[in-house]
C-alpha cells in the first residue's frame, strides 16, 4: 500500500513516516518546508535505510498535486500539512484559512479526481476547548474555536466529514518527545510557545528560565494540566488508524489517558534526564484551559492502539534532541 504523507517533513509526520515504513507501507512525501527543512527527510531516509519520493510541493497548489497523484500511485493519505502557530493564526487569521482549510479542500478535491478514498486526518483536542466532563471523550461538544487555528481545525473536519471518504479524525492531545534515535523531533522556529521546547530550550541556557503560567489554578499543586502523549505512540496510531480506517468517518482522541501539571513535567524533566529546570512562577497565560486530558478508550477498543510511553520517556527524549540542535 502506497501512502501519502502530506506535512511528512514536519514534527508528526516524519516520525509517522518512520512508522509507516516499519510497518512496511511505501511513503511518498509532499511538503512545501515552510515550516521544515529537508534534513528531516534525511532523518527519516537515514532511520529506514532507504530513500524516499519526496514533492516539494504547496497542497494549495492543485496542478502540482494533481502531478503527484498522476506519477505515484496512490492509496490512502494521512494529512499533516498545516500551519499550526496559535497566536501566529491570531495576527494572520486568513492565511491559516487559505492554507489549512483551502489546502485540505484541494487535497479532497485531487482525491475525489484519483478515486482514493481513504484519509487519515490531523486534528486537535483544541476543538473541545475547556470540556465540562473531563477525561474528554469524542461525544463531548465541539465549542466555539478560541483561535483562527482552531477554527481551522473545525472546519476542516467538516469538510471531510461531508466528503464521502473514510476517514480517521485523529484529534492529539498534546504531543511531546522525539524520535529516541534523536535523528528527529520538532525544529523550534521562532521562540517557542509550546512547553517543552522551551523548557528544554531553557535548560539548554538559551532562555533564562521557565516562565510556569499561573500556580493557583483549581488543580493538585495550581498548575494547568494536559496530556502529554509521546510522538513515537502518536505516530503508531496513525499506522493502526489506517489498518482500521472506518467506513465513513470516524473521530479518536489520541492521548494518554492522563493529566500531568507544569509543575509535574518540570519534576518528571528533572528526574529522567538529571537536569534541573530553571523556573519562576508567573501570571497566568490569557485564554489558557485549566486542564483536559483524553479518554482515548474509543481509539484503545476500535484501533487496538494506547499509548505505550511514559511522560519521563518522552522529556530524555526530547532533551536528547535538544542537545542536537
Ligand atoms: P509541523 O509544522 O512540524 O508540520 C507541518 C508540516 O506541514 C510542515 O513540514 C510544513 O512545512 C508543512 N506544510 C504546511 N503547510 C503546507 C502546505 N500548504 N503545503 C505543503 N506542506 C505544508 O507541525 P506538526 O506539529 O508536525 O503538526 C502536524 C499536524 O498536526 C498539523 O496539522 C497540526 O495542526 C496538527 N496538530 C499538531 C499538534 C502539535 O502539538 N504539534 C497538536 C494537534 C494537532
Ligand atoms: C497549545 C495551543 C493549542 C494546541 C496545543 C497543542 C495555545 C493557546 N493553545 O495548547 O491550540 O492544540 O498547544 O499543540 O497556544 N506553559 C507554561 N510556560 C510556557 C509554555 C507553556 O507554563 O512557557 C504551560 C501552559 O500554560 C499550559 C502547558 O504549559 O498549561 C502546555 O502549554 P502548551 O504547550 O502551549 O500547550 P496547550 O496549552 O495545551
Amino acid at each position: 500500500m502506497k501512502v501519502l504523507v502530506t506535512g511528512g517533513a514536519g514534527y508528526i509526520g516524519s516520525h509517522t513516516c518512520v512508522s509507516l515504513s516499519d510497518s512496511g507501507y511505501d511513503v511518498v512525501i509532499v511538503d512545501n518546508l515552510c515550516n521544515s527543512s529537508i534534513g528531516m527527510v534525511k532523518g527519516v531516509e537515514e532511520l529506514i535505510g532507504r530513500k524516499l519520493p519526496f514533492y516539494q510541493v504547496d497542497i494549495c497548489n492543485e496542478n502540482e498535486l494533481d502531478a503527484v497523484f498522476e506519477k505515484e500511485q496512490i492509496d490512502a493519505v494521512l494529512h499533516f500539512a498545516a500551519l499550526k502557530a496559535v497566536g501566529e493564526s491570531l495576527e494572520k487569521p486568513d492565511l491559516y484559512h487559505r492554507n489549512n482549510v483551502g489546502g485540505t479542500e484541494v487535497l479532497l478535491k485531487v482525491m475525489k479526481k484519483f478515486a482514493v478514498d481513504k484519509l487519515v486526518f490531523s486534528s486537535s483536542c483544541t476543538v473541545y476547548g475547556q470540556p465540562e466532563i473531563i477525561p474528554v471523550n469524542e461525544d463531548a461538544p465541539m465549542l466555539p474555536a478560541e483561535s483562527p487555528y482552531g477554527q481551522t481545525k473545525q472546519d476542516c473536519e467538516k469538510l471531510i466529514s461531508s466528503s464521502g471518504l473514510n476517514s480517521a479524525l485523529l484529534r492529539y492531545f498534546n504531543p511531546i518527545g522525539a524520535h529516541p534515535s534523536g535523528r528527529i523531533g520538532e525544529l523550534p522556529i521562532g521562540v517557542p510557545n509550546n512547553l517543552i521546547p522551551f523548557l528544554c530550550q531553557a535548560v539548554a541556557g538559551l532562555k533564562d528560565e521557565l516562565v510556569v503560567f499561573g500556580d493557583d489554578y483549581p488543580t493538585d499543586d495550581g498548575s494547568c494540566v494536559r496530556d502529554y502523549l509521546h510522538v513515537c505512540d502518536l505516530a503508531e496510531a496513525h499506522v493502526a488508524a489506517l489498518e482500521q480506517l472506518p467506513h465513513g468517518i470516524r473521530a479518536y482522541n489520541l492521548g494518554t489517558g492522563s493529566g500531568t501539571s507544569v509543575l509535574g513535567v518540570i519534576n518528571a524533566f528533572e528526574e529522567s534526564t538529571g537536569e534541573s529546570v530553571p523556573f519562576r512562577i508567573g501570571e497566568r497565560r490569557e485564554g489558557d484551559i485549566v486542564a483536559i486530558w483524553a479518554d482515548p478508550s474509543r481509539a484503545e477498543k476500535e484501533l487496538g492502539w494506547c499509548a505505550s510511553r511514559k511522560v519521563g520517556e518522552a522529556l530524555a527524549d526530547a532533551w536528547r534532541w535538544q542537545q542536537t540542535l
